[in-house]
């Protein structure tokens, strides 16, 4: 039941099914349910731009209270964001940026030092010198320019690492275009990924070449679990990866500031660490850990849920039956 003190928020994802977006809806949900008067609804617009400003439309018709939107690229939502500004609704922009300030916040993971980390680690595994293949996102995207624009920064001081650069396509490593790169420079010994899904679609393409022992790869996202990157850098699958946090919780905890009317930054950084075979146990441990708190949070909350169903029936019967003992 709705009341008064409801607080509605909707979600715009931009791209589903990958495990890294299903852990931002999932913390996002998670923490959503910690407070009785949030309303969280989630739309999806699977990699469809013109989806996208279509569901920001109608969350603007329906007056939501905050809109958080992880854009899916940086130029398309200029006008929609304009709208939803004009109306005075707040909007929380998640993971990526645009070309735009008609939004209350920006909340992610700073892409250029994402970039300078996986630089900087490359230098010093390489001693500054070797060949390196650079897998970029779609440079309209934030996290596609700005990985690439910060790894460039570092590798700019070493003249004697050769980099080789190639476009990915919604999280796809182009594999005709790879394999002939790899035919043309086989002293590649490096390979620095968009993301970790791209680190080891490289790992596979390598593998199928018997050349995977040859290369190290480094991805980004860092995500825990059986088919994340920390478990990727403790198979030895990749040599590191840089933690993007998903943010899903930390948007959701500054939605509600925002409607309890508190100022708010306008740029919120989550923080980034490199994970190699050194910390990766540790940072897993720590994961898991985090993991078994939310799941008991949630059994908590299912625990709390099912008390209340029981109250309501409970209190329904009374009512019924003092309504009969009158009649009576
Ligand atoms: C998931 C993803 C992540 C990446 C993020 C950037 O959809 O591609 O791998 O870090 O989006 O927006």
């Amino acid at each position: 039941t709705k009341d008064k003190n409801s607080i509605k928020v909707g979600f715009s994802q931009c791209i589903s099914g990958d495990a890294w977006r299903d852990a931002m809806e999932y913390t996002m949900k998670l923490e959503a349910s910690l407070n009785p008067n949030v309303e969280l609804t989630v739309f999806n617009a699977n990699r469809d731009v013109n989806k996208q400003i279509k569901q920001i439309e109608s969350m603007i018709e329906k007056d939501l209270d905050v809109i958080i939107i992880s854009p899916f690229d940086s130029k398309s939502l200029t006008s929609v964001l304009d709208k939803a500004f004009s109306k005075g609704i707040p909007v929380i922009l998640l993971d990526r940026k645009v070309n735009s300030t008609s939004y209350t916040a920006y909340i992610g993971t700073d892409n250029i030092e994402v970039g300078q980390l996986a630089g900087k680690y490359l230098a010093s595994l390489s001693e500054g010198k070797g060949v390196v293949l650079e897998v970029r996102g779609n440079p309209n995207t934030s996290p596609g320019l700005e990985r690439s624009i910060g790894f460039h920064k570092v590798l700019h001081q070493f003249p004697a690492i050769k980099v080789i650069s190639l476009v990915s396509k919604n999280d796809q490593l182009p594999q005709a275009e790879f394999n002939k790169i790899i035919e043309q420079n086989p002293n590649i010994n490096y390979v620095f990924a968009y993301n970790d899904i791209i680190a080891y679609q490289v790992w596979q393409a390598a593998k199928k070449k018997e050349f995977e022992n040859k290369i190290k790869i480094i991805g980004v996202d860092g995500l825990n679990g059986p088919s994340g990157g920390v478990q990727l850098v403790k198979d030895k699958i990749i040599t590191a990866t840089v933690l993007y946090p998903t943010g899903g919780a930390e948007a959701i905890k500054l939605a509600l500031r925002i409607c309890n009317k508190e100022i708010v930054p306008k740029h919120n950084e989550l923080n980034t660490v490199l994970i190699d075979s050194i910390n990766a146990d540790i940072l897993s441990n720590q994961f898991d850990r985090i993991t078994v708190q939310q799941s008991n949070i949630e059994s908590q909350l299912n625990v709390i849920k099912g008390q209340e169903e029981r109250y309501i029936t409970l209190y329904n019967l009374i009512k019924l039956l003092s309504f009969f003992l009158v009649i009576i």
